[in-house]
């Protein structure tokens, strides 16, 4: 009798530990799948991140008279793996045309003329692009009126637009001015005026702090 209820209570014991240890299995599987599903959650979001600057598609539109400016979207291009696109004017303009002591020269007149805007051969598809690096020489302290043709033509609203230029010694800020009053929903980028003498260090430099 003594035997039977010994047995019965070793029965009752081992039941009893059975039980508890399928309840703190299950519990720590389904801790263990927690964990899982947070982790690759973390991993996607991480993914995500990446695949935002990634993604954002580059191109480097320039307006050059004489090649300094198209050098130095050459080097932009190199450092930002993006696409070069040149705004070609219809009529190429000549030495003559470029001769800046010359009041009746057709980049002088062109300048005084707050109308003029001189036309693109070439159709440029900006649609695409999020980041836009905008180049051109300075004329005159101010954008070359090209420019402004490329501005009528293309809806660059909410695009970032990061402004370089070339100059035999003008700043920026002048042309910077004219073309943030010019369009004021484009998200302009305060660029940077470079030298004839710039290279690729100063350039893919200066890119990677803008870090767009
Ligand atoms: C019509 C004209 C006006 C210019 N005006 C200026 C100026 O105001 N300040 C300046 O530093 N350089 C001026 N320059 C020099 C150009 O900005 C410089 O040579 C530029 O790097 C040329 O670039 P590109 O070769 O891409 O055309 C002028 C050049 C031209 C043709």
């Amino acid at each position: 009798m003594n035997k039977k209820i010994i047995a019965l209570i070793v029965g009752v014991v081992v039941i009893v530990i059975g039980c508890i240890g399928v309840i703190s299995f299950n519990k720590k599987l389904k801790f263990t799948n927690n964990t899982n599903i947070t982790e690759t959650k973390n991993s996607n979001e991480s993914d995500n991140d990446n695949g935002t600057t990634n993604d954002k598609k580059v191109a480097i539109i320039y307006f050059s008279a004489t090649g300094t400016t198209k050098r130095v979207a050459e080097y932009i291009k190199e450092a930002t793996g993006g696409d070069l696109i040149e705004i070609i004017p219809k009529e190429k303009y000549t030495d003559s045309d470029l001769n800046y002591e010359n009041n009746n020269s057709r980049a002088t007149k062109e300048q005084n003329d707050s109308q003029a805007r001189p036309e693109i051969l070439n159709n440029i598809n900006t649609d695409f692009y999020d980041i836009i690096y905008l180049g051109y020489p300075i004329w005159w302290g101010d954008v070359p009126k090209i420019i402004l043709t490329f501005l009528d033509n293309h809806n660059l609203n909410d695009k970032s637009i990061i402004l370089f230029c070339t100059s035999g010694s003008t700043d920026i800020s002048g042309s910077l001015n004219t073309l943030k009053n010019y369009n004021k929903n484009v998200n302009w980028i305060d660029g940077k005026r470079f030298s004839s003498m710039t290279n690729q260090d100063e350039i893919t430099n200066w890119v990677n702090k803008l870090n767009y």
